[in-house]
């Protein structure tokens, strides 16, 4: 087994990198380091791994590279790479979304072999398909209609792979990860956010009342179910990937100081366009098929991020 990972400097890219090798897994990775946060922060997620023979790194745009040069003999795929985040994806930066999500994932598909030699495709889908669903916990099969761009362009991947395994029998899936946080969480999102303003005393924003609801999901629980669907006979063409964790922004923040040991000072300011109310995902057939089993609770897997922000 060769897996390539693109992404592979992100957040999840470098964690599920991480775990393939401790399996003995080779792994390929590629990553465009995009300037959407520090890429010295991708840099360090990398340092591990490019201490280890078994990780090859490669640097490539994807916007660019022929894509059937980065395959380099994988015999399995995890697409990972994407621009991310709901909030920044209106007005002129949806180009660079398009580009990034659609294009590439357009590109890479259609740069896979026909045949066997690429067994499995897994590629990054987003619980923020669903918008504003109408059924919470929401199932696989809930009408997904978007409320952001970015929701657009990751049900526009979900339509490509749909395409590229139905007419060219490419083994690929989408799984629609639900909010995934822990140890080097993107500093654009929500808990990182909320930490880092707590380790310097300054009050968190929230948006909205902090009433919404998420189901957050442990990154090690993600990286599981990414394992699993590379391996495990995937009946369905896209599965939910949540925590089980569905909690208030407001319950987090209270978890939160009980861990800083302090209370988190909160400025509430306009709810943000593109944000759903509420998210939580229903993962039986994730459990059917993946035998996915999320097994970090909240307040662990905050303590864990905690951690890993105070002495990164
Ligand atoms: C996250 C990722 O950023 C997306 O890439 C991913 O596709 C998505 O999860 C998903 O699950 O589909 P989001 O749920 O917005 O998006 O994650 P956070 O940035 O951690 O935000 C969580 C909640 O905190 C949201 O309600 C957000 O409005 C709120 N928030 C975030 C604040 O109140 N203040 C902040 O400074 C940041």
């Amino acid at each position: 087994m060769r897996v390539l990972v693109t992404g592979v400097a992100g957040f999840l890219g470098s964690s599920l990198a991480e775990t393939l090798r401790a399996q003995g897994i080779e792994v390929r990775g590629v990553d465009a380091f995009t300037p959407n946060y520090d890429p010295a922060r991708k840099r360090a997620n990398l340092s591990r791994l490019l201490r280890d023979p078994g990780f090859q790194l490669e640097e490539v745009d994807l916007r660019i590279a022929p894509p059937g040069s980065v395959l380099g003999g994988a015999t399995h795929v995890v697409h990972l790479a994407a621009l991310p985040g709901v909030r920044p994806s209106w007005g002129e930066s949806f180009r660079a979304y398009a580009e990034h999500n659609i294009l590439v994932t357009q590109r890479l598909l259609e740069a896979i072999p026909r045949g066997r030699a690429v067994e499995r495709v897994v590629v990054a889908s987003s619980s923020s398909i669903y918008g504003a669903p109408t059924r919470l916990p929401t199932p696989e099969d809930e009408l997904p209609r978007p409320i952001s761009p970015y929701g657009v362009t990751k049900l526009a991947t979900e339509a490509l792979v749909h395409a590229y395994r139905h007419e060219r029998f490419l083994p690929a899936v989408s799984l629609r990860y639900f909010t995934v946080y822990g140890p080097r969480q993107r500093p654009d999102m929500g808990f990182h956010r909320f930490f880092e303003a707590a380790r310097r005393g300054e009050p968190v924003t929230v948006y909205g009342d902090g009433r919404q609801t998420r189901d957050f999901t442990y990154v090690d629980d993600a990286v599981s179910a990414t394992i699993a669907a590379l391996t495990r006979p995937v009946p369905e063409v896209a599965y939910n990937v949540g925590g089980g964790n569905r909690v208030s922004l407001n319950e987090v923040l209270d978890t939160m100081g009980r861990i800083v040991g302090r209370p988190i000072e909160r400025k509430h300011v306009e709810p943000q366009p593109g944000d759903p109310r509420d998210t939580a995902s229903d993962t039986r057939l994730a459990r059917r098929d993946l035998g996915f089993e999320p097994r970090t609770a909240l307040e662990e897997g905050l303590r864990k991020q905690w951690e890993w922000q105070r002495n990164p």
